[in-house]
């Protein structure tokens, strides 16, 4: 029996030998994503593609590809994907959920404390010899026991972010379009986004990107804010609009934000916000422990094997 033809656009971190099985496959062994002509040419003789949230699957993609049975991205958001084409043709696209939760959350954490304690900037002071004695004001960074935290988007990961912030015993806000069934085994509070902003001492974003929460953050947003509050970003780069991130922080009118998700994506190594000391920002990494990143692999191979057999998509995206 003739294999199926598949395109992987990245070399991923586990074995591919169940999809070698069934298929031939093409890896696109280069570091930077293919580009859109190499992606035209090659979605039109495949059978699957196996993506990243770095790949355009734009509608005259996916309108070329004739023989496509399966689009599987590593990864839970897709924003990167033309979805209702690809429903309209009747083409299964899946992506990667749960599985990278734990370790999304726990990296918002680590934004976050490291935001509110300034340890990028004290690792910073430390090597430029700068360290000469203890002193009462040196560094001095926000609490994070007591707080509030303003989760914007409920979903798995901020649901995630809220049990970690129980244990520092801090008041939690969220926003987001559905009142969450857990709310009260969370103890989180919902409030209009509006209330959100002003009351929070952090605010940590856990949306998709939607027509809706596309530069959701801008000017007037970060003018709500408290002048001390500190802004987490693991979600997308384009929630927030990063020419009113960066007057905002160089103004003062919030304290700080720590990004691991920029717009546009990579980050300009000319970019002002790279000039700023009251910013981290780290390379859509959140996701990046390397178990996490194996499960997302193989649910990736699940989604493209079942798409490919004409099998129900374990974790698929569309109707
Ligand atoms: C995702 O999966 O959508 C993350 O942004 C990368 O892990």
């Amino acid at each position: 029996m003739a294999k199926f033809k598949v395109f992987v656009t990245r070399r991923l971190p586990i074995a591919l030998d169940r999809l070698y099985q069934i298929a031939d496959v093409e890896v696109w062994l280069k570091r930077q994503p293919p580009p859109d002509d190499v992606l035209l040419e090659k979605i039109g003789a495949i059978d699957g593609l196996l993506c990243l949230l770095t790949d355009r699957i734009d509608r005259h993609l996916i309108e070329a590809g004739t023989s496509l049975k399966v689009i599987s991205q590593m990864a839970v958001g897709y924003d990167n994907i033309d979805i209702s084409t690809a429903t309209a043709r009747q083409l299964p696209v899946g992506h990667t959920p749960d599985v990278l939760t734990d370790a999304t959350a726990d990296f918002a954490w680590t934004l976050l404390m490291a935001a509110a304690r300034r340890v990028v900037e004290a690792d910073r002071f430390v090597r430029a010899g700068e360290w000469q004695t203890w002193e009462p004001d040196l560094l001095l960074g926000a609490n994070i026991a007591g707080a509030t935290l303003g989760i914007v988007g409920l979903g798995r990961i901020g649901q995630a972010v809220a049990r970690r912030a129980k244990g520092f015993d801090m008041r939690i806000l969220y926003a987001d379009r559905q009142r969450s069934q857990i709310e009260d085994s969370l103890g989180a509070e919902c409030v209009t986004f509006d209330r959100l902003l002003q009351e929070s001492d952090f605010v940590t974003i856990h949306a998709p990107l939607t027509e809706d929460t596309d530069r959701l953050f801008s000017h007037s947003q970060f003018q709500c804010m408290k002048r001390s509050a500190i802004l987490i970003n693991t979600a997308r780069g384009q929630i927030v609009d990063s020419e009113a991130l960066y007057q905002a922080l160089k103004e003062r009118q919030i304290a700080a934000a720590a990004l691991d998700v920029t717009d546009p994506e990579p980050i300009p190594p000319q970019s002002l916000l790279l000039t700023l000391d009251n910013l981290i920002i780290t390379p859509h990494i959140a996701s990046a422990g390397r178990p996490t990143r194996e499960k997302m692999a193989s649910m990736a191979i699940a989604n493209l094997v079942a798409g490919l057999r004409g099998d129900r998509l374990p974790h698929c995206v569309n109707p």
